[in-house]
């Protein structure tokens, strides 16, 4: 299954990389929140050869309507995640694609292909960034961990979720080497996996930014969890927690203050 999904997403990567380097219609989907006709041209074409392909499973996906769909054997698809970058011409955006059976994760592949970096995992097997076998960071001292995380729209509309994003910061920065703010949560994960970042927290994410990009980390030696240290639910929870897993008790601990 994972070679044919590879396929396809390159395939769907043409139409990506096509509307990179050209003036895009903006629509906004909220204050912050943008979509081109790119994102819907890829996710249509992600949608029609994976429903064709693999029948067993449903394909719930950013740009669609959802609401009948039973999360269960399901592929859950972002077609352009850093869609704010994709915009500006910022390299680092990409497709995400992530495969669960029962619920469980099975497979994950995120494809950036403005700088041709392919990351794959299935679950036992390992992740892999173009072919090559990757690992988290052994750094355990959250004080030299370069940490990374992301700001969620409802900053521009919620007053509470604005707040605790500086909080966070405020917190953190000081305890850590530096933080990073890409925006692209797919590819955020896979640089914890990469061993690039040590950590990485966001709130207020939605299951297709992070269903890959969770299975790619923890194949590496990662993990993820909710705020609380718990076990991290896709559609549910609001905070998530990556990391390495040598920092994870301390991120945890520091992010609750
Ligand atoms: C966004 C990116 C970004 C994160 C946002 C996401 P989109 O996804 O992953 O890094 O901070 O919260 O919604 O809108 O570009 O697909
Ligand atoms: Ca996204
Ligand atoms: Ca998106």
């Amino acid at each position: 299954m994972i070679e044919k999904i590879i396929e396809i997403v390159k395939e769907a990567s043409l139409i990506l990389k096509e509307g990179y380097y050209k003036n895009k219609d903006v629509n906004f989907k909220g204050k912050k929140d943008l979509v081109t006709k790119y994102d819907v041209a890829v996710e249509n074409f992600l949608k029609d050869k994976l429903s064709k392909e693999f029948k067993d499973f449903n394909v719930i996906a950013e740009e669609s309507d959802n609401s009948n769909l039973e999360f269960k054997n399901s592929i859950i698809v972002d077609p352009i995640d850093g869609t704010t970058n994709f915009v500006n011409q910022v390299p680092h955006t990409c497709i995400s694609l992530g495969v669960y059976k029962n619920k469980k994760p099975f497979i994950g592949v995120v494809y950036n292909p403005i700088l041709d970096e392919l990351y794959t995992a299935q679950v036992g097997l390992g992740a892999y960034l173009n072919g090559k076998r990757i690992e988290v960071s052994k750094e355990d001292d959250l004080q030299k961990a370069l940490l990374s995380t992301g700001f969620p729209y409802t900053s521009g509309t919620c007053e509470n979720d604005l707040n605790d994003v500086v909080k966070k910061i405020k917190d953190i920065l000081p305890l850590c080497q530096d933080i990073r703010r890409l925006g692209s949560a797919a590819l955020d994960l896979c640089y914890v996996a990469r061993g690039i970042y040590e950590g990485y927290y966001e709130m207020n994410l939605k299951a297709w930014d992070v269903s890959a990009g969770l299975i790619i980390l923890q194949e590496a030696g990662g993990i993820v969890s909710n705020i609380k240290g718990e076990e991290y639910t896709l559609f549910e929870d609001k905070y998530i927690v990556a990391s390495n897993s040598y920092i994870h008790e301390a991120l945890i601990k520091n992010l609750n203050l």
